[in-house]
Parts: C-alpha cells; structure tokens; sequence
C-alpha cells in the first residue's frame, strides 16, 4: 500500500510517497481502507519538524482521516466491513481527563497518522460518522471538529446566552463559529481578510472584524457586548493574540488556549487573569466520548464541515503548502481513494 512518510528528515522536501506492507488488523482491531484525510496546522509543524523535534521517523503524517472498515481481527463485534469511521485523535482516550501515557497514543505523532491507503486501529478508538457527510467533510472531524467542541462544550458548557469571540478562519476557527451557531450563542470573527469575513457572515457569524486593520480587536468586541465582554474566546494564536483577548473577555470568562499561531510576546500582564477571575483553559482536542457526542450534535443540527480545497493523494506536499500559505478558509482535505 501507499503512504505519505515523513523520512530522512524533516521538511516538506522529505515528505515521500513510499510502498508500505499493507497491516492486518490483530485481535480486538479494524482496518480502515483510508477514503480522506484533512491537514491541521498541526501536521505543517510536525512536518517542519518545530511540533516534536524528538518526533521519531519515519512517520506517516496527518492526525485525520476517515475510512470504511475493510477487515476486522477477532473478537470485534461492533463493526462491520463497510462501516464508515473516523479514527479518534488521541486513540488512547476514551473519556474522562488526559494523560501522559494517553496523550502518547495521538496519530500523526506520535504515533503514525492517516495519509495511508490502510491503517489498522483499535476497534474501541474509532467512531462511526454521519451519512450525509461527504469522506472529506467527515476526514474532518477528528482534530479541528472535536477541539473545538470540547472547548466549547464539554469544557466550556457554552449556552445560547453566550458570546463567543472566534480567531481567524482556520479549521478549529471555522468549527467554532459553527458549533457556537448551533447552539444558538452569538458569534463574532476576526480575519485578516475582508472576503473570508464575508464567508463567515454567511456562516452566520453576527459581527467581524479586520485584526489587520483594527490591532485593538479586544476593545472592538468589549464595546459589542456593552462593556461586559465575551463569554467565550477560541485563542488560537496564542502568546501573541492573549493580551486582546484579555481585554475582550467578561470577568469570570473562558479563554480557551488551543493553538500558538500568532508567535510570542514580549511581555504579557497577567494581572487581569487574577483580578477578573478570568479562566484560562488549555485544550487537547478531546476524547472518544466527546467525540461520539459531537457526531450526534453533527447529525441532530445538520452541521457542515467548511472543505476549502480537496487535494488528490498525489498531490499531498502542495495541500500541505496550501495550508501552510494560509490563505485557506476552513478545512484543506486529500482524497485518498475512491
Ligand atoms: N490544542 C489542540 O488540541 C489543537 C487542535 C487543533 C489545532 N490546534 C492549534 O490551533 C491553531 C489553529 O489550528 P488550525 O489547524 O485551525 O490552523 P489553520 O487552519 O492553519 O488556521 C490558520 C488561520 O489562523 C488565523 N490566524 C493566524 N494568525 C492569526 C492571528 N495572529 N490572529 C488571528 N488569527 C490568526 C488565520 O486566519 P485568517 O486568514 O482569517 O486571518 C489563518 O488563516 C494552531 O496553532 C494549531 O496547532 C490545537
């Protein structure tokens, strides 16, 4: 079988289409005939190499992916060939908080990812996807999806009375405003675009904002709430994004810190994170039960994933430069077979 394999090195100049053995699936484990797989930005870094510089190699790259169960090892009863599933993200994780030792099993690395023709997984660490999603719409859901719904759900608990403040209009940006919409909350974007803003309105974002041409975002989105801040702020950027999020936020607000996109920052005061009781939130895209959540939200709202481009299997290393350029709305998806 073919596979994308991070090999020699890091670098998208090493990532190669190599011939692999085709696995088969052992005791209490499935194989995917991989249909899809979608790029997080998280794949551009490990790629490069600043993700995990200690990532082991070789490594077959991307964290998700769907598939139809083509073969099933012994003792596995609740799947059947032709099912259509996502592998879970942090395969380990089934409910509960984290762990090291769970954390230790995410795909894409450490452990190998899905831009593979087949890949075996553990039949208790994939989960079935909603028939009306389209293989690169439901390739999806696993990384961005989820993150998003964690943070916003099973961590935040977000409620129709909520203002969500959304980063940009990446994957996990574009998910959010898509949850937060579905569940009623208001919603409002920073891009620094003014046409993708306009697809985020369409999206049923409430009010946008240019954070190019107006850097003071956070007082922009304190006025819009009367003064008393957002409920909710998805922080993807970071170090570099924190100190306007700190000033768009309510006092006893969530900041969910999901991803370093903006860089670092000189010097960041943390006094108002004490002072207005404001909760920072790490997030680690979520576990099994979440996800499993997540689809039934998915399939009951009729949510669905923005797929920017579709790249061919082929053509791999330019999807990855597409992400990369950033000048993606939503997701960038590979097709992998038909
Ligand atoms: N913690 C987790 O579990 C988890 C899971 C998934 C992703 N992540 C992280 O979350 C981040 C987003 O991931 P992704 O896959 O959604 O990335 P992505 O699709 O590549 O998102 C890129 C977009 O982010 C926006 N952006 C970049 N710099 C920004 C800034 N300074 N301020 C506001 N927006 C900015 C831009 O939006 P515009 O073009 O509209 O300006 C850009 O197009 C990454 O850091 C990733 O590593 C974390």
């Amino acid at each position: 079988m073919k596979a994308f394999v991070l090999d020699g090195g890091f670098g998208l100049e090493n990532l190669k289409l190599r011939e692999l053995a085709t696995p088969a699936p052992g005791p209490g484990q499935v194989r995917l005939r991989m249909l899809a797989a979608s790029l997080n930005y998280r794949d551009v870094l490990m790629a490069r190499g600043l993700y995990n510089p200690r990532q082991r190699l070789p490594l077959v790259v991307a964290s998700d992916g769907v598939g139809t169960v083509d073969a099933v090892g012994e003792g596995v009863t609740q799947w059947r060939l032709g099912d259509r599933v996502c592998p879970n993200f942090v395969q380990g994780w089934v409910s509960g908080e984290p762990t090291r030792d769970k954390l230790r099993t995410s795909l894409g690395g450490p452990l190998d990812g899905t831009l593979a023709e087949y890949r075996v997984f553990d039949a208790s660490s994939v989960v079935a996807v909603p028939a009306a999603l389209t293989d690169e719409a439901a390739a999806t859901l696993p990384c961005a999806g989820l993150t998003a719904w964690s943070a916003l759900v099973t961590q935040g608990r977000l409620t129709a009375a909520d203002t969500v403040l959304v980063l940009g209009t990446g994957g996990v940006s574009i998910f959010t405003l898509q949850i937060a919409k579905l569940i009623g909350a208001r919603v409002l974007v920073t891009s620094s675009s003014d046409e993708k803003l306009a697809r985020a309105r369409a999206l049923g974002a409430d009010e946008t904002i240019n954070y190019r041409t107006v850097p003071e975002w956070g007082k922009w989105a304190k006025e819009l709430t009367a003064g008393r801040g957002v409920d909710h702020v998805m922080e993807v950027g970071g170090a570099g994004t924190l100190e306007q999020s700190l000033r768009a936020v309510r006092i006893g607000g969530t900041i969910s810190i999901v991803g370093v996109l903006a860089g670092s920052a000189p010097a960041l005061n943390l006094l108002p994170v004490l002072m207005q009781n404001i909760r920072l939130q790490g997030v680690i895209v979520g576990h099994r039960e979440g996800f499993e959540e997540f689809m039934r939200a998915i399939e009951h709202g009729s949510l669905t994933p923005v797929v920017d481009r579709t790249f061919p299997f082929e053509d791999t290393v330019a999807a990855f430069e597409h992400l990369a350029s950033g000048s993606h709305f939503g997701k960038v998806a590979i097709r992998i077979a038909n």
